[in-house]
């Protein structure tokens, strides 16, 4: 098929239908497939709003139609004045009455989902979590259990969680939108939603606020999981990265500790201790590297670790020269930190 032919059978105008289509499709991130009570408030407040206003304008239509279809009975009988036989009611009960009514019940039920969205004061949960949004990762912390790990927060089923937010640079935003609204990140300001999920599950977080060249790439994902498993999850995150057990492991972390990685990344248990890059101490437990720019596979972190530059362009981590045996062992120790 040509060219030109195949550009015929795409019209401007379905371009975004189909993007609008696109977006609906599969079960990532979306806002009417809730995981948690407040994105259920919010997206029943959607659906109220969606089919009320496809009402309203049927309504409206079948109004339309009626004075027109009056209007073509009544041409050649200019005598017929058609205003004088309809009461101000009309005007008054359509054009004021009903409109009250709508928008009063809207705002009723806004003000309703605003007070479910809105976060938990502090005192009332039991867990907090703290997240600075980076250029462009996400820095997580527990700190009543001392843990501090990236791009990947873990809650309990069933309990509310304060989640307090800020920036480490330039404003970002933290959006969770099957659980719950969005919230900015803002330098020297610290923000909270709360996050509580109905039912287990892996829910994808997403920058919602421009901050640069890798806006679009600054994801996250919240995995939601029963209670004993959260707390199991928390325990392991809180103890330092075991030594290595074998001479392999050994000379993996030699390479770790020899090289330029120690100056932004921690390895608690190590020497490691740098804070500008995402703690690497349970590395391997993740799912996903560079906040969602791929996999957590062996290869996907060695394209990473080589080239970090052709991944995500842009990022503060720079390109390594190791040999093919150093970056082996490189992997082998960062895939043993569970
Ligand atoms: Cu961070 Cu957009």
């Amino acid at each position: 098929m040509s060219p030109r032919r195949s550009h015929r059978l795409w019209p401007s105008g379905l371009v975004p239908v189909v993007l609008l289509a696109a977006g609906c499709g599969g079960n990532d991130q979306s806002t009417i497939s809730p995981g948690g009570k407040a994105a259920r408030d919010i997206a029943t407040l959607w659906w109220v709003m969606l089919v009320g206003s496809v009402v309203v304008f049927a309504v409206v239509l079948v109004l339309v139609a009626v004075v027109l279809l009056r209007r073509r009975a009544l041409r050649g009988a200019p005598d017929l004045e058609p205003r004088g036989r309809v009461g101000t009611w009309v005007p008054v009960v359509g054009g004021i009455v009903v409109p009250a009514v709508v928008l009063a019940g809207l705002f009723a039920l806004t003000l309703g989902t605003l007070s479910s969205t809105s976060p938990a004061s502090a005192g009332s949960t039991s867990l907090t979590v703290q997240v600075t949004g980076r250029q462009w990762f996400w820095d997580v912390t527990y700190p009543d259990a001392h843990v501090r790990t990236a791009n990947e927060i873990h809650i309990p089923v069933g309990v509310p969680v304060r989640v307090e937010v800020s920036s480490g640079d330039v404003i970002h935003s933290f959006w969770v939108p099957e659980l719950n609204r969005k919230i900015d990140m803002i330098p020297g300001r610290t923000n909270t939603v709360t996050l509580e999920a109905m039912h287990r599950g892996m829910f994808r977080g997403q920058c919602a606020e421009f901050c640069g060249l890798q806006h679009a790439n600054m994801a996250f994902v919240v995995v939601a999981e029963p209670r004993d498993e959260f707390d199991s999850w928390l325990a392991t995150q809180a103890k330092p990265a075991r030594p290595p057990p074998n001479a392999a492991l050994e000379n993996g972390q030699q390479v770790f500790l020899g090289s330029g990685c120690v100056y932004c990344h921690t390895i608690a248990g190590t020497n490691a201790s740098g804070k500008i890059g995402p703690d690497l101490t349970h590395l391997a437990s993740r799912s996903y590297i560079g906040a969602g720019a791929g996999a957590n596979s062996p290869g996907e972190l060695a394209g990473w670790i080589l080239d970090p530059q052709h991944v995500k362009p842009g990022n503060r981590m720079p390109g390594t020269d190791l040999t093919g045996p150093e970056l082996q062992d490189l992997l082998e120790y960062l895939e043993s930190l569970r």
